[in-house]
């Protein structure tokens, strides 16, 4: 995935390992994947500065409304871990802000590149560490 040959070093793939076997937040990663991909597109083939800050927007529209999902899931499973996963959800919100902050105030054109891997690693660590817990509990509970 991050060969250097490749031309898209932060493209993100979803496969089955990152399946959490709820179709409903599958769908919602595989979505979210696809929102950081356009944005990396965007930053690897220099578009405008407006193109780039509205796919960041998208990014992080995208990301409020998952993260409400997932908690409104966890509620409703009493799943012990909430707090601990919404604190990873606020920082991950958080740091997706600060970004656009930087976009907007035009601080980091020539850090672009930076910036984009910085938010495909973010998802890509919570997907892979935090999601992956609940996972498990939700397993547990259903089989
Ligand atoms: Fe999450
Ligand atoms: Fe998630």
């Amino acid at each position: 995935m991050n060969s250097p040959n490749n031309p898209m070093p932060w493209r993100l793939e979803w496969c089955q390992e990152l399946s959490v076997h709820i179709p409903e937040i599958d769908a919602e990663h595989k979505h979210f994947i696809e929102l950081i991909n356009a944005l990396n597109e965007a930053i690897a083939e220099h578009m405008s500065l407006s193109e780039v800050r509205k796919r960041m927007q998208d990014v992080i529209d995208d990301a409020v409304a998952h993260f409400e999902h997932e908690e409104a899931l966890f509620f409703e499973w009493g799943y012990p871990d909430i707090e601990q996963h919404a604190r990873e959800h606020a920082a991950a919100s958080q740091a997706f802000a600060e970004i656009m902050r930087r976009i907007e105030r035009r601080e980091m054109e020539h850090e672009w590149a930076e910036a984009g891997l910085h938010v495909k690693q973010l998802l890509a660590d919570h997907l892979l560490n935090e999601d992956m817990k609940y996972r498990d509990f939700w397993l547990a509970q259903n089989n």
